[in-house]
């Protein structure tokens, strides 16, 4: 164990729909002392600390308040979700140079601040702008986590889980890739209650063909989100939550992030969706996946299109 939990301290970076709910799980959970809500916006920071304190008279208390940069300097954990989200139609990747300039104005205080803690960054397109929080602050890899593929991840283990009609927490199965449309399903690893998911579905009458479509379908799912209600919160909210407790409970515990890869599947010098060991010192170790062909062919392809956007917005 490399951290005693007696007294954390988060810093949230943009208090929108994914920061505030980020809040609320985090405060239903009764994670970290001290959680401190940045935005540019200062009088809605203030309105959700309000807000949230009242949560702690169900769970426990806690000290939320709004903050500035200058509250990093002793923080365990930055969160980033500052940044716009796609608007219908738009793809993440498309919101590069927007949200690049939003990071960069955010990474400088808080490593000026003197923070030494783990960021984790959310704001799309994540997997680029993990790579830049990376850059720009000047972290070892191994302290910069990005939400990858986490929501993914969970949109896949939920769609299965409703076909195969067993438990999502059973379910073992995950997206890889960039978090957007060139992620693919790592099927020929997916397991629930220890048996191959795709051995599992064919029992159950479920074709490959099936399995692509569903891979398709989580694919999409931020785009049918988007299109009914504008943005998409709760679940990567629930993954950040995830993450930050696997970091503050130094779990050990296996999750798909944004991993900076070091030679693991043929690839460097960039942040991608895999599964990796994440604990109170950060990503502790990514999980090599054995892929199969299909699978060795969709990670090099969706690699190629974010070294392409990570070279362009970046270099
Ligand atoms: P939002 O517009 O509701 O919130 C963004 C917030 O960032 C706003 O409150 C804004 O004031 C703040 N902000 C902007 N510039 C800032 C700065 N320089 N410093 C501090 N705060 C700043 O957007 P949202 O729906 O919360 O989405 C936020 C980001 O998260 C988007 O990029 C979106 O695409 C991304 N997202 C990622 C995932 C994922 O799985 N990784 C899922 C959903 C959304
Ligand atoms: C998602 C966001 C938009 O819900 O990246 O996948």
């Amino acid at each position: 164990m490399t951290k005693t939990p007696n007294h954390q301290k988060v810093v949230l970076i943009g208090d929108g729909a994914v920061g505030s709910s980020y809040a609320f799980a985090m405060a239903q959970q009764g994670l970290a002392e001290e959680f401190v809500i940045v935005d540019v916006i200062k009088e809605r920071t203030e309105g959700d600390a309000l807000d949230l304190e009242d949560v702690q008279a169900f769970t426990a208390p806690k000290n939320i308040y709004s903050g500035d940069y200058s509250d990093c300097s002793d923080a365990d954990l930055v969160v980033i979700t500052a940044g716009a989200p796609q608007k219908p139609g738009e793809t993440r990747l498309q919101l590069v140079n927007k949200n690049l300039k939003i990071i960069q104005s955010i990474v400088k205080p808080i490593v000026d601040s003197g923070f030494d803690g783990i960021f984790v960054v959310a704001a799309n397109p994540v997997d680029v702008l993990t790579y830049a929080v990376w850059k720009f602050s000047g972290f070892d890899k191994s302290r910069v986590i990005g939400s990858g593929t986490s929501l993914d991840s969970a949109r896949l283990r939920v769609a299965l889980a409703k076909k195969l009609n067993v438990d999502p927490r059973d379910v073992n199965a995950n997206i890889m890739g960039e978090h957007g449309d060139s992620e693919f399903a790592a099927y020929s690893t997916a397991t629930a209650g220890g048996v191959s998911v795709v051995q599992l579905a064919k029992e159950a009458g479920v074709s490959f063909d099936d399995l692509l479509q569903i891979e398709d379908e989580t694919r999409h799912k931020a785009y049918e989100i988007i299109n009914r209600k504008g943005a998409t919160y709760y679940g990567v909210a629930t993954c950040l939550m995830r993450i930050s407790r696997a970091i503050l409970r130094d779990e050990n515990a296996i999750l798909p992030v944004g991993a900076a890869l070091d030679g693991e599947y043929g690839l460097n010098d960039i942040f991608i969706g895999t599964p990796a060991v994440i604990n109170g010192s950060g990503l502790a170790k990514v999980i090599e996946v054995k892929l199969d062909d299909r699978e060795k062919d969709l990670m090099a392809k969706s690699a190629a299109t974010l070294r392409q956007v990570t070279a362009d917005g970046i270099a």
